[in-house]
């Protein structure tokens, strides 16, 4: 017996080592941790229970039968985080480059198959050097199997992507079709092709960074939500982001306790809105100011700041914020800042998040160059999204409501539940000179000016929506938490469904 226990020690041993000291050491060089250190900082401390640590690969050919390491390139299970059960996947850069062969797909989807059933998140943890060379189409098989098994998990299970190394080629597609992406600067990049081939291809010369790295995908590109400074903070920082997120599309928010009484006054937000209506205002300062303990987990905020997005708790609950920024672009929408927020709707939607959306929107942002881009089918996406979505949506109006865009941010009309402005709102077509220009052509300066006053005085405030029942309640903003609260408290039992359809189509 001691000898069998004996030699799993040393299977075990063999395992762990992953692809040797030198490669261990390469790895580290590069300021990156190992795929199970990683884990090690993701997950509870001793939670990790592995799976198919013996599985090795079944190539034979360019010498691949004498070269085989125990788990090949990915390290599988689950754990927990904060005590609750999560699948896990790392790449291991350190065993064959972390290639995916057709065996580490196989457990990779093991994995996903078995989240799946239980109705638990997969995070993935991604540094790797692409299909596994040696064995071909197998590999290329193997992606394709992640892949289904991606889209269907989507809105089933939350699937988080960390890009901790290399990620190129097909291996880009499994994170593109999770629900967020997380980047280590300066260590990680995701191409569908590397800069040899684009300058073989186009002529143009571009860094690693430049072309996928972790701050060009979180600004440009919005292909990733957040950049994070290192291995450990990008680990951290998921921890801290799996607390706001069910386990799956049936569990309901997670709940922790607070201190932090719902009834809170905030006096500060009653002068927030500053006097002229063209002066911006920092919307974070609204969302620190209602959130518990004024947490607020951005979702790409480096990415469209015309929109801000991200989770927060009321009263313990997780909720999705959604905010026009008015101190980027004066919180117009545009085409990026709409692909954001609607996606960011359909995950809430998705997982019975429920919505709360700050309004202060001058319109959409006009320009030949979002015409000529398509911001009439980008800006639906928002619109589709809000419209489509059935869990409890409040929506607060801080002052400019105007025009198609009023209609877009969780309007009443979009089935929203609870509709509040600040004394401060103002709902309208248009701004008043916008308006009066158009109304009075050609008329003179002084009665543009008499009427702008005079349009202003009619529609630059909450009422008029208000008289017809588009706004339920105009609140005074220092009991903003409050209404807010006592909102999502009662709209805990909402019911209600669309029709049944196979799948919508929302504009793609
Ligand atoms: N298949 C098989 N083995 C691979 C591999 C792959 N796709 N990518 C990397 N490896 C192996 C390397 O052979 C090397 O093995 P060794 O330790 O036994 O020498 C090890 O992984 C590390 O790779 P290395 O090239 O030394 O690392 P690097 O940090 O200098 O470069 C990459 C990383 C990803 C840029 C580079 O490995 C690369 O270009 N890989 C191929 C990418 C690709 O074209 N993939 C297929 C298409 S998706």
């Amino acid at each position: 017996m001691r000898q069998v226990l004996a030699e799993l020690e040393r299977r075990q041993a063999a395992a762990r080592a992953g692809g040797g000291e030198k490669r261990v050491a390469a790895q580290h060089a590069k300021g990156r941790l190992t795929a199970r250190e990683r884990l090690d900082i993701l997950l509870d401390p001793g939670s990790l229970e592995e799976l198919d640590m013996y599985v090795e690969h079944n190539c034979v050919d360019f010498g691949m039968a004498e070269q085989t390491i125990p788990g090949d390139g990915v390290v599988t299970g689950s754990g927990t985080i904060n005590g609750r059960l999560v699948f896990v996947f790392a790449q291991d850069f350190t065993v064959f480059g972390g290639s995916l062969s057709e065996r580490h797909a196989q457990k990779i989807c093991k994995i996903m198959d078995m989240a799946m059933k239980l109705g638990a998140p997969v995070i993935g943890l991604n540094d790797s050097g692409g299909a596994r060379i040696q064995e071909g189409v197998a590999s290329l098989g193997g992606y394709a199997e992640v892949f289904q098994r991606n889209v269907l998990a989507s809105g089933v299970i939350p699937q988080i992507s960390l890009i901790m190394g290399p990620c190129a080629g097909g291996a880009v597609y499994s994170p593109a079709m999770t629900d967020f992406i997380f980047m280590v600067k300066d260590s990680s990049y995701m191409f569908v092709t590397g800069p040899e081939v684009v300058k073989t291809v186009t002529n143009e010369i571009v860094t690693q960074e430049e072309l996928g790295g972790a701050v060009t995908h979180t600004t440009r590109s919005g292909v990733a939500d957040v950049a994070m400074e290192d291995d450990v903070d990008a680990l951290l920082r998921t921890r801290d982001f799996f607390d706001y997120l069910p386990l799956n599309n049936r569990d309901g928010v997670p709940c922790r306790p607070t201190a932090d009484d719902g009834a809170r006054q905030i006096p500060s937000l009653d002068t927030l809105v500053p006097d002229s209506a063209n002066k911006p205002y920092d919307m974070h300062e609204l969302i620190g100011a209602v959130a518990d303990e004024g947490t607020f987990f951005e979702v790409q905020p480096a990415h469209a700041g015309n929109i801000l997005c991200g989770f927060a708790r009321i009263e313990g609950h997780t909720v999705g914020i959604v905010a026009n920024q008015p101190m980027v672009l004066a919180g117009c929408l545009d085409i990026n800042s709409s692909k954001k927020a609607g996606r960011f709707v359909r995950f809430c939607d998705a997982f019975n998040i429920p919505i709360v959306t700050f309004v202060d929107v001058p319109g959409f942002l006009p320009g030949v160059a979002q015409e000529h881009s398509g911001i009439i089918k980008h800006g639906a996406k928002l619109l589709f999204a809000y419209a489509e979505a059935t869990v409890p949506k409040i929506t607060v109006i801080t002052r400019k409501a105007y025009g198609g865009a009023y209609d877009v941010m969780a309007s009443k009309h979009l089935r929203g539940d609870l509709n509040y402005a600040w004394p401060t709102a103002e709902i309208a077509v248009m701004g008043a000179k916008g308006a009066v220009e158009i109304i009075f052509r050609g008329k003179s300066a002084e009665e543009i000016a008499a009427r702008t006053a005079e349009y202003e005085a009619r529609f630059a405030n909450p009422f008029v929506a208000a008289s017809k029942g588009f706004i339920d309640e105009v609140i005074i903003p220092r009991d903003t938490r409050r209404r807010i609260a006592l909102g999502l408290r009662k709209l805990r039992t909402k019911q209600l469904t669309n029709p049944w359809k196979k799948h919508d189509n929302i504009p793609l």
